[in-house]
């Protein structure tokens, strides 16, 4: 497993404990006098699993959990712009609130697609929160309402989210050494 040093630890992990809460808190706060079905929680795998997993302990409301499976690269580099939901919610979301739970917002695309995908789907409302957000790579104009943290064009592992499927293990967010 790798080890960063600590000037390449972007978010540690007493850091992304506190985000989360903080999150948790602003979720719970805006479904003060809202009564509608049970929300839903819908995590994208495979990146935001620690973070639904962490963010639905700390929630305290009624909700159900799901996930979806999003690829973001299906077929090779050509096609990032097109990510495939390989694996689509089970749970009925018809006039329910969903909340998706996404590890990253970098350009944008996944959570345009999950948005689009639940919107054909008739739920009440849906809003989105995400671990991280890196607004300098946004290519859709998507918006998630509530963000852990704000990080520069940093190409990150950890807390859920990998390179070439390693390090999703690490409990705080560190950025990628890149070597030639
Ligand atoms: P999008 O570009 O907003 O569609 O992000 C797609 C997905 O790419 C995210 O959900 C992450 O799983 C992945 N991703 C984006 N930035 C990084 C990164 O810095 N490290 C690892 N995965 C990333």
């Amino acid at each position: 497993m790798a080890d960063y040093r600590d000037d390449e630890i972007l978010v540690a992990e007493y850091q992304i404990d506190r985000g989360i809460d903080r999150v948790a808190r602003q979720i719970a706060s805006s479904r003060k006098n809202i009564v509608t079905d049970t929300p839903v929680i819908l995590g994208v795998l495979n990146g935001a699993f620690m973070f639904t997993s962490e963010l639905v302990r700390k929630l305290h409301i009624e909700c159900y959990v799901d996930f979806c499976r999003v690829s973001s690269y299906p077929a090779g580099p050509d096609l990032k712009n097109q990510p495939q939901i390989t694996c689509p919610p089970k749970i009925d979301v018809t006039g329910r609130d969903v909340y998706i739970v996404e590890d990253i917002v970098d350009t944008g695309h996944t959570l345009h697609h999950v948005l689009n995908l639940l919107k054909s789907r008739n739920p009440n409302r849906i809003e989105a929160c995400a671990l991280l957000d890196k607004p300098l790579r946004r290519e859709v104009d998507v918006k998630s309402r509530w963000i852990g943290f704000e990080i520069p064009d940093e190409f990150v592992v950890g807390y859920g989210i990998d390179y070439a499927q390693r390090d999703r293990n690490l409990s705080y967010i560190g950025k990628v050494r890149f070597t030639s």
